[in-house]
């Protein structure tokens, strides 16, 4: 296998002081998760699914048939039954009588507080359905859903569903352009916004990122978009297009509290999410109703251990990722949850904000990525020490390898030595958590994601398909279809069957490296194609270095994923000038110039996370004789190691070339 990065931890120092931490007897004894769950499963993976669907999913018309493989790879599961997500989440649990739990806390940035219920949030999401179907929205329609962290957020994503219109949020973070891009194929009809959102201590912007994307651009065609639905959250001054903007409190307070839902089949599309993929254009990934939320509800109670009369449960990603799809939205509201929504970052206006918010709400389930983990390492233990965590029951880790390190930490000082760690695998893909431990059944394992779930068929696999034996390295694969796999890339079927399924004919091929240790459990070890990982993020090396080489200053570029000790990964880009240009570099002036100009320009075409930390202007890049960058060897630059087997390029002085001319470190 090639290219798995290097922040995995090292397997071969790691095993032999590998302490596992059995579950402790009063835990397993409460544990929603059973040992026999994998037995049952193992006997009928199948029925195990459609008995999850049953139990834990409200139908319309009961389904009759569980999986039709027959149109492989594009899965349909409970097909002819028919529900409605927005249902599930919200209304059954008013109708069982829960209507007074808490859905939501609301922590705002500023400090600014809401609490939602489940009733107010059946009226909240009835109100904005019918906004939107004011608006022209209709089932079968997409809308694309562009906000920061906010309860408004969680309602829109519920209304769209309600409606049958698929939602396509994007991440706050991402520029107009790339908002653009995603609008466009989508085919969106609506963006639903907001004014801005609270953000390291000042409100930002978001609405003129909207009106940039939307603008008319020669040569292309005439945006999809009817309306523009903007949420007011920081009074700042917004521009406005008649007949065009609407205010969201105007449109849904206006707007009727009741709304009969929209009942669709189970394989109904519920959402696109892009994702970046080993091309520059980012795939639309989709899914259906039925599959993704019996999935994405067994994972929740189970893999967290959700207790939703007690619990209070948080998980602070964003809903632009799929993680806020699933464990904020659609997994912890179809099983009936109380829990924080937080607007802002973690470190305002203190370095304590998280832990604050544990000890203020009593979080007993915290789910977040390593690079946040090891960020809080780097600030001190001293400064969760200050707070009261002795609610916290369960830790989960997501989106990326933890290092054993960070997991011992996150457990003693987090979890006071006590609580389950679950770190969990899983992809925008797959839409659920596939690989994971069940606390109180499994013991824990730092640095292992450890076990496929019951009803889930994932294993490691060498270049010809053949299961490694326990101790052996490969490729991640998932040789069975699970409920909530994506249906296709949105648009592109054969991309779907090219990026997925033909490495390795009708298994689906994650892209992860892994291994499995003497146990059998499984070690992630990192992407094996040209997707990094910086902060848990997806980012593509192909877009970034297409956005680089848009640049009048660029000819070519190419960009690797470089260890990094908070962010996992961190983009390091090598530039090769236009001949008029190449001079600037020389002086530092000039070359700090290029810099800011390049990370800038990467930031306006994609996004502010996808900036490089280290741009390297160098005279030429290392190509093999075919002309494909050698970026094994740019990494080996990059993380200061010494450059590996260079045989295969067409000139194998350009190593040294490159050294040569990088000795003066870049850092920024
Ligand atoms: C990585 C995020 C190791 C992996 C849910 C995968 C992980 C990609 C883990 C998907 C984990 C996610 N251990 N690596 N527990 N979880 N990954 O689509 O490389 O944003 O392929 O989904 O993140 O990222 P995505």
């Amino acid at each position: 296998m090639t290219d798995s990065h290097s922040t995995s931890p090292s397997l071969e120092n790691l095993l032999h002081e590998t302490r596992a931490f059995p579950p402790s007897p009063e835990f397993a004894a409460q544990a929603n998760a059973q040992p026999s769950m994998y037995d049952e499963a193992a006997a009928d993976r199948v029925e195990f699914w459609a008995r999850q669907a049953r139990e834990l999913v409200s139908w319309k018309t009961p389904f009759t048939q569980t999986l039709d493989w027959s149109g492989a790879p594009v899965a349909k599961w409970f097909a002819d039954g028919t529900l409605n997500a927005a249902y599930n989440a919200v209304d059954r649990h008013v109708e069982a009588g829960l209507g007074d739990r808490v859905a939501i806390h609301f922590e705002g940035e500023p400090g600014d507080t809401r609490t939602v219920t489940y009733a107010d949030l059946q009226r909240e999401v009835s109100r904005a359905a019918n906004a939107l179907a004011t608006l022209g929205v209709e089932s079968g329609d997409r809308v694309v859903i562009y906000l920061p962290m906010l309860v408004e957020s969680v309602v829109a994503m519920l209304a769209c569903a309600r409606l049958g219109a698929a939602h396509s949020v994007v991440f706050g973070g991402f520029s107009a352009d790339a908002l653009r891009s995603r609008i466009a194929d989508a085919g969106a009809k609506l963006v639903i916004t907001a004014d801005g959102g609270y953000r390291r201590g000042a409100p930002s912007a978001l609405k003129p990122a909207v009106d940039a994307a939307l603008a008319a651009k020669e040569g292309e065609p005439a945006t999809t978009v009817e309306h523009v639905l903007v949420v007011r959250r920081t009074e700042q001054d917004v521009e406005w297009t008649q007949g065009r903007d609407v205010w969201w409190h105007e449109a849904v307070e206006a707007a009727d509290t009741f709304h009969e839902p929209a009942w669709v089949d189970a394989e109904h599309p519920l959402f696109i999410l892009y994702t970046s993929g080993t091309t520059g254009k980012p795939k639309g990934i989709l899914h259906t109703t039925g599959g993704y939320l019996t999935q994405t509800a067994f994972t929740h109670k189970n893999v967290f251990d959700l207790q939703a009369e007690s619990d209070v449960y948080w998980c602070t990603a964003d809903i632009g990722w799929v993680t806020g799809h699933s464990y904020i939205v659609y997994g912890p509201l179809l099983n009936g949850a109380t829990q924080v929504i937080y607007e802002g970052t973690p470190d305002t206006p203190h370095r304590g904000r998280w832990w604050e918010i544990v000890q203020k709400y009593g979080v007993s389930i915290f789910y977040t990525a390593p690079t946040a983990i090891r960020a809080c390492m780097k600030w001190g233990e001293e400064i969760p020490a200050e707070f009261d965590l002795s609610s916290l029951r369960v830790l989960g880790s997501v989106g990326e390898p933890i290092n054993p390190e960070a997991w011992m930490w996150y457990r003693r000082v987090i979890g006071s030595d006590r609580t389950p760690i679950v770190d969990t695998w899983w992809q925008t893909e797959t839409g659920a958590i596939m690989i994971s431990p069940l606390p109180g059944v499994t013991a824990t394992k730092p640095g292992s994601a450890q076990v496929p779930l019951p009803g889930i068929a994932a294993t490691v696999v060498d270049d010809e398909a053949n299961p490694v034996p326990d101790g052996g390295g490969g490729y991640l694969v998932l040789s069975e279809p699970w409920p909530s796999m994506l249906r296709g890339i949105w648009g592109d079927l054969q991309r779907f069957k090219d990026t997925y399924w033909s490495r390795f004919p009708g298994i689906y091929f994650a892209g992860d490296g892994a291994k499995k240790d003497e146990d059998g459990d499984i070690w992630l070890l990192g992407r094996v194609d040209d997707v990094m990982n910086v902060s848990g993020h997806r980012l593509s090396t192909t877009e970034i270095e297409s956005a680089l080489v848009s640049n009048e200053l660029v000819a070519e570029a190419a960009v690797v994923g470089a260890a990094d000790d908070v962010s996992g990964q961190a983009v390091v880009a090598f530039v090769i000038l236009r001949g008029e240009h190449a001079d600037e570099a020389g002086t530092d002036e000039g070359s700090a110039r290029i810099e800011k100009t390049l990370r800038d320009h990467v930031a306006q075409e994609i996004g502010p996370i996808a900036k490089p930390k280290r741009i390297l202007v160098v005279a030429e890049l290392p190509k093999t004789r075919s002309g494909k960058i050698m970026r094994r060897l740019l990494r080996d630059v990059a993380e200061n190691r010494e450059v590996g087997d260079a045989t295969t390029l067409a000139d194998s002085s350009v190593m040294n070339l490159i050294q040569a001319g990088l000795a003066k470190p870049a850092e920024d």
